[in-house]
């Protein structure tokens, strides 16, 4: 079962200071999902508190928070059949040192002096996620 649905994909401060925001676009649009939107956003802690309102809290929030207003961040509204989870899939697991090979944080996530937070993407988790979280960035 497939269904068309949009995603927020965030190429984190990390991934636009290495040069990679064309990188991870160039698999968004070879898997064949659509770019519907993008901007370059410098995200200010209100914005994020309300981003990860979910991890408020969590001993990792404070140090997740302070990393995503270190540089700007590329928002990318995505579109096609089950993107919410199949973007997910094309990311790789949260933590980028055990991330599959053939996944964006596999590929490209360094282990050498970097922290979880640098793991490149960010992708919704589920709908009501990517619609709460594309009105916030768009
Ligand atoms: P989470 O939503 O659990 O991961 P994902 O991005 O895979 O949906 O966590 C949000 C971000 O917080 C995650 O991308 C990186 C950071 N993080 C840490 O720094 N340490 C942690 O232990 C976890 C779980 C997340
Ligand atoms: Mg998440």
């Amino acid at each position: 079962m497939t269904a068309l649905e949009e995603t927020l994909v965030l190429v984190k401060p990390d991934g636009v200071a290495r040069g990679l925001t064309g990188e991870i676009l160039g698999r968004i649009e070879a898997k064949g999902y659509a770019l519907v939107d993008i901007r370059l956003v410098q995200a200010d802690r209100d914005l994020l508190a309300s981003h990860y309102e979910e991890h408020v809290g969590k001993p990792f929030y404070e140090p997740l928070v302070e990393f995503m207003q270190s540089g700007p961040t590329v928002a990318i509204r995505v579109a096609g059949n089950s993107v919410i989870a199949g973007f997910r899939s094309l990311a790789g697991t949260t933590d980028p040192t055990t991330a599959a090979p053939g996944t964006i944080r596999g590929d490209l996530g360094r282990d050498w002096g970097l922290k979880v937070q640098q793991n490149l993407v960010h992708g919704s988790d589920s709908p009501e996620s990517a619609a709460r979280e594309l009105a916030l960035w768009f």
